[in-house]
């Protein structure tokens, strides 16, 4: 991993393959391994970038208390590497920083890949249940997460290891950092109003079992963005980049071929 400075804190990502940039953003609670099946197949072709978020993996452990600064932490980071315009894919919890991205740093985006996420707030119910969630992580440890998420993070045909791969990547995470990312998660705007006013070409993708943000708002997010593609991954729940990492690559990669005969990324 690099280390890049921003202010006290220090961001480590993943940096591989040369221009034009790939910037990749992980869920809650990961970091960029999350991205494994992504990182080799497209560095060969892009200039991979994938952060850990702060508060997530080897970067500084305290996290953040808004979303906006972690946009502003990846905004920092194109900066820095000298990568100028990234086409930015979110996954979820990333999909919601993306969104952000774009909202602060639009020159940053020379596209948007939105994956499994949705551009509402959480209902007043879902801010309850993550401050209850932020109470016992703050207890017991982010094996609270771990536990209340993964059966209802891959779809139901998804190999056990893979649960045990995101259980592992889950459970190596700083406790301060969860807590906050919840907090952050809880307090963010809506994006919904951003999205009619996005002139970048967008793919939204999910799969059809995810179980923790329904299919129904990754198809709302490309209704109302002008540009916006929709590929919905048979079977695959939540993660469809490391469920169906064949389907999800092919669907970006599809993606940027097209971004590329346009000349715009
Ligand atoms: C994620 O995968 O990043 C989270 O499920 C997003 C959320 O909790 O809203």
């Amino acid at each position: 991993m690099r280390r890049v400075a921003l202010g006290a804190l220090e961001l480590a990502y993943q940096d591989r393959g040369h221009r034009p940039a790939l910037l990749l953003v992980h869920g809650f609670p990961f970091d960029h391994a999350i991205w494994g099946p992504q990182i080799d197949a497209f560095a060969p072709h892009r200039r991979v970038l994938a952060p850990d978020l702060i508060g997530f993996g080897a970067s500084s452990p305290g996290g953040r208390p808004s979303l906006d600064d972690h946009a502003d932490d990846l905004a920092g980071l194109l900066e820095n590497t000298n990568a100028g315009r990234a086409v930015v894919v979110g996954m979820s919890m990333g999909g919601y920083i993306a969104l952000a991205l774009w909202r602060r740093h639009a020159e940053r985006c020379a596209g948007l890949v939105l994956a499994g996420t949705r551009a509402g707030p959480d209902t007043e119910a879902g801010r309850a249940g993550r401050y209850q969630m932020a109470i016992s992580v703050s207890a017991q440890g982010v094996g609270a997460v771990a536990d209340a998420l993964l059966p209802r993070l891959a779809g139901p045909g998804a190999p056990p290891a893979l649960a045990a791969e995101m259980r592992d990547i889950m459970h190596r995470q700083p406790r301060p950092g969860v807590i906050a990312a919840l907090k952050a998660m809880a307090a963010r705007p809506s994006s919904a109003p951003d999205l009619p006013h996005i002139t970048v070409p967008t793919l939204v993708v999910c799969g059809t079992e995810d179980a923790i943000i329904p299919s129904t708002e990754s198809e709302a997010i490309a209704a109302a963005v002008p540009s916006a593609r929709l590929v919905k991954i048979p079977g695959a729940g939540h993660v469809p980049n490391l469920e169906e990492p064949g389907a999800f690559n092919s669907a970006l990669r599809d993606f940027l071929a097209s971004l590329d005969d346009a000349g715009g990324s």
